[in-house]
């Protein structure tokens, strides 16, 4: 699998084919239909694709989306006493597949979020429109995978923004934005989407599909017969004349990006929010509004120094980067990269492929290392370590997973069935934030200055991900645009123990390790004081996003209890993790809630958990 670190259209980011396990099944197989229809697919999953329209604002626009749809069953039947309904996830991204994630991760969190007799959820989730197998996608170089791999070599050569490439990385996205307003126009990738992928069109799916879950739960209770007159008894029963109302709501937990979802998903639509737990929260005014993605780096400098204190403290049989009696890891790490400045590394792929590596590569194989410590902290010290030692070996093999195209497969039509295409973040990032097209150099100069001045070790590469929209919303003016405010009315209920209609069912759940590199716990704090009654988790651990970081049995079992109660913290609770970011032997209790082969640097999204 080639993997992508972002969203961007920029070179420091590859591309990749994205997760085998989608490959493994062919959507093709399944039309895509009004109500829903589920179908077997993969091994012990289902599958739809559901009808949408493209755009909710205009009634008389009849064109249609097809929405492809998971689910991981429940471990009791739908009629069973304690089966408790869907939980949607989302993986973030923007651009992430919640199928490639649902089919690596939704068992892990069925047995989280599962109380053995009392409460068991079936696990849903879906590519969201334009990305994945979702249709129409958003692809600007549809069958053309050279010609991408192409323009992403030539953007990586530039070198780092805050050096002198930004005329020239400025004018190439242009020529790039240019490329994919052609492609979504030419009907190649079978009907316009980039206009319309923007959170809100998002938000308004889930809604749609919540509905059609509904529905055809209902379909599926009228079809049992002899239940038939039971059912139509007990719900004539039920019709109340108190405030309470039985509209289907969501129960959600989203990752990163997929925490600004939530935030729009509870801030658009309050009456459908049954339960929401939000991890690795983003500041979702920020991400919407102003020169945008600034907050995110607060934190990620202070959790390199951990790194570099940790490495020096698990010695030099857990961290290949420390030596007996000299503490001064950071100082060495950084006298090497001052040397790379003056002299970068020279070296030949496995392939045969020509690769030089700088200073800003070795910078952000730091940052991304960031996001998952268990998994990385370990396998990055050793690599610098043999690089400092004249081995680049280990470095190559990581910076091909991630940051270079490989070419290898350049020739293939679009590089296999499902394809990861970074314009499919852009399409949703870009749509949400403010307007940042044709701003020039001395902007984009003062927005990388700032960016920089936050994280000196990942500002460069975090300044990517807003510059890919300077081509962007001039050519696709979004559909559906939310700018807050980011909040709910307060949970409440009827005399009869019903959710008003408008409220949430229960207040939302935030979720955030001490130190996260790009979703800060200052973010969290921020989001949760909006929404009234909000309660915050805080894991005592180190990475992007607590599930899949931060385990332990507490935050398990608040996270269990809340989407069996409805009920958060009173303010903030911590957790201890189980686990830290040095422990060779160290096993997590319940299941691995994000698993991903190779997590340490087969990342492919700034916001997300994969
Ligand atoms: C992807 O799956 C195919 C078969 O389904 C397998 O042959 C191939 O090795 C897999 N590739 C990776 C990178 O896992
Ligand atoms: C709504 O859709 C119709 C049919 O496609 C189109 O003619 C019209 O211009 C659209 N209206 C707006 C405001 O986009
Ligand atoms: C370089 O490091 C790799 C491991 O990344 C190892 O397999 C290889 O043998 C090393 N090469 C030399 C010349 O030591
Ligand atoms: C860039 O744009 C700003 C206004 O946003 C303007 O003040 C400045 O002169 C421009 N710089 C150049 C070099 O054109």
């Amino acid at each position: 699998m080639r993997a992508a670190v972002g969203i961007a259209l920029n070179g420091l980011v590859g591309l990749a084919a994205a997760g085998n396990a989608s490959s493994q099944f062919d959507w093709t197989t399944i039309a895509p239909s009004k109500h829903l229809e589920y179908h077997d697919c993969f091994d012990g999953f289902k599958c739809a694709r559901l009808i949408a329209p493209l755009d909710y604002r205009n009634a008389s626009d009849p064109r249609t989306i097809a929405l492809a749809m998971i689910k991981l069953p429940a471990v009791v039947p739908d009629d069973d006493a304690a089966f408790a309904g869907p939980v949607f996830t989302n993986p973030g991204g923007p651009g992430g597949s919640g199928v490639e994630s649902l089919l690596s991760g939704g068992k892990g969190l069925r047995d989280v979020l599962d109380k053995p007799g009392r409460r068991h959820y079936e696990i849903v989730s879906f590519d969201p429109r334009g990305i994945g197998s979702s249709t129409p996608r958003a692809n600007c170089f549809a069958h053309d995978t050279l010609g991408r791999d192409a323009a992403l070599l030539e953007l990586r050569g530039r070198g780092p923004l805050d050096g002198g490439a930004l005329p020239y990385v400025l004018a190439l996205q242009k020529a790039i934005g240019r490329r994919c307003q052609d492609a979504d126009e030419s009907g190649v990738n079978g009907g316009q989407i980039l206009g319309y992928m923007g959170t809100p069109n998002v938000a308004r799916d889930m809604v749609h599909m919540v509905d059609k879950i509904a529905e055809l739960r209902a379909r599926e209770a009228d079809a049992r017969d002899a239940r038939f007159e039971l059912k139509r008894r007990r719900s004539y029963e039920d019709v109340d004349t108190d405030d309470g109302d039985d509209v289907p709501r969501l129960q959600y937990v989203g990752y990163s990006y997929g925490t600004v979802l939530g935030n729009y998903f509870a801030s658009m639509f309050p009456g459908r929010v049954g339960r929401l737990m939000l991890d690795g929260v983003v500041n979702a005014k920020d991400y919407s509004s102003g020169p945008g993605w600034l907050t995110n780096l607060r934190d990620t400098d202070e959790l390199a120094d951990r790194f570099f204190t940790g490495c020096h403290l698990a010695g030099p049989e857990n961290c290949a980067l420390a030596r007996e009696n000299d503490a001064a890891v950071k100082g060495r790490f950084y006298e090497w990269l001052g040397k790379l400045d003056e002299e970068p590394i020279s070296a030949v792929s496995p392939t045969g492929a020509v690769v030089v590596i700088s200073s800003q590569d070795i910078r952000e194989m730091l940052g991304q290392a960031l996001y998952t410590p268990r998994d990385s902290f370990r396998g990055f010290a050793k690599a610098v370590d043999d690089a400092m030692k004249g081995n680049s070996s280990a470095i190559v093999e990581r910076l091909f997973a991630r940051q270079i195209p490989s070419l290898k497969d350049a020739c293939e039509v679009d590089g296999g069935a499902v394809a990861f295409f970074q314009e499919a973040g852009a399409g949703v990032l870009c749509a949400d934030g403010d307007d940042v097209s044709g701003l020039n150099a001395t902007w984009w100069k003062h927005y990388i200055r700032r960016q920089v001045g936050t994280s000196t070790v990942f500002g460069a590469y975090w300044s990517n991900i807003r510059m890919a929209c300077n081509a962007w919303n001039f050519n696709f003016r979004p559909n559906w645009v939310f700018k807050g405010p980011f909040t709910t009315p307060p949970a409440a209920y009827s005399a009869a123990g019903k959710p008003l209609a408008g409220h949430p069912a229960a207040p939302i759940l935030f979720v955030s390790n001490r130190l996260d590199p790009v979703t800060p716990l200052a973010a969290a704090r921020a989001m949760a004081a909006q929404h009234p009654g909000a309660g915050l988790l805080i894991a005592e651990a180190f990475g992007h996003c607590a599930m899949g970081n931060g385990e332990s049995a507490c935050l398990h079992k608040h996270i269990a209890d809340y989407f069996d109660t409805g009920v958060v913290p009173d303010g903030e609770a911590v957790c201890e993790a189980d686990c830290g970011p040095w422990d060779e032997e160290c096993d997590t209790v319940g299941a691995q809630v994000i698993h991903q082969e190779n997590r340490g640097y087969h990342r492919k999204y700034p916001l997300g958990i994969f």
